[in-house]
């Protein structure tokens, strides 16, 4: 899809890593998760981090994440930046390899948007964007997981091309997961 083919106002959107320089729009889009979504981030980012260089410095490089089991896993952070008004409007991650865990219900990528900019297709974006720098790792069967009732995420996976293999129930949370796979070229 080439830009002038997005939605007006999607088109020009951008994954960056994390950089010191976008203090004061991370700053922002944490007191939208603050304000209108109680702190709920869903584990993508740390809300206010105490020692912002050293958040940032510990999301790039040799980032990791832990699964829920505990497992290291290399990962890459990404912030959805909308260049127009220098605005952060989600966040993704995707995970260089699957764990037993992962492969069970975490998959590659997590991704969220900003409360107030929900509904406006930049779910949908970010995952799209975030499936091309996991093309760039080499990775081309992706595995993307949500909680079934995740309505929402479910229709991002599908219009990314996700097809459904089966729903476990969370070793995490207990609720039903759905785990969809997306075929890269
Ligand atoms: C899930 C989430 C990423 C959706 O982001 P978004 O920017 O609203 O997504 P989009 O605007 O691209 O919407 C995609 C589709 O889902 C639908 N949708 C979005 N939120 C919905 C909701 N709460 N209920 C029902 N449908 C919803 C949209 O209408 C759209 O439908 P369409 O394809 O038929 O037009 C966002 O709500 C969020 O960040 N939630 C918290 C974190 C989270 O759940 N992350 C996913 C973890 S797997």
């Amino acid at each position: 899809m080439t830009d002038t083919q997005h939605p007006a106002g999607t088109g020009a959107l951008t994954l960056v890593e994390p950089t010191v320089t976008l203090r004061d729009a991370f700053l922002n889009m944490a007191d939208d998760y603050r304000v209108n979504a109680g702190g709920r981030v869903d584990g993508v980012f740390e809300l206010y981090p105490h020692d912002f260089p050293g958040y940032v410095h510990q999301l790039v490089g040799n980032a990791y994440i832990r699964d829920s089991r505990g497992v290291r896993v290399p990962a890459t952070t990404y912030w959805l930046f909308r260049p127009d008004d220098g605005v952060l409007l989600g966040v993704s991650r995707l995970r260089h390899h699957l764990t037993p865990a992962l492969r069970r219900e975490g998959g590659h990528i997590g991704y969220s948007i900003r409360p107030t900019e929900r509904r406006k297709g930049h779910g949908t974006r970010i995952l799209e964007l975030t499936l091309e720098k996991a093309r760039d790792f080499g990775i081309l069967e992706v595995l993307v997981t949500c909680d079934t009732a995740n309505i929402g995420s479910a229709r991002i996976i599908q219009a990314n091309g996700g097809v459904f293999e089966n729903e476990v129930i969370s070793e995490r949370t207990g609720n039903p997961v759905s785990r969809y796979w997306i075929t890269l070229q």
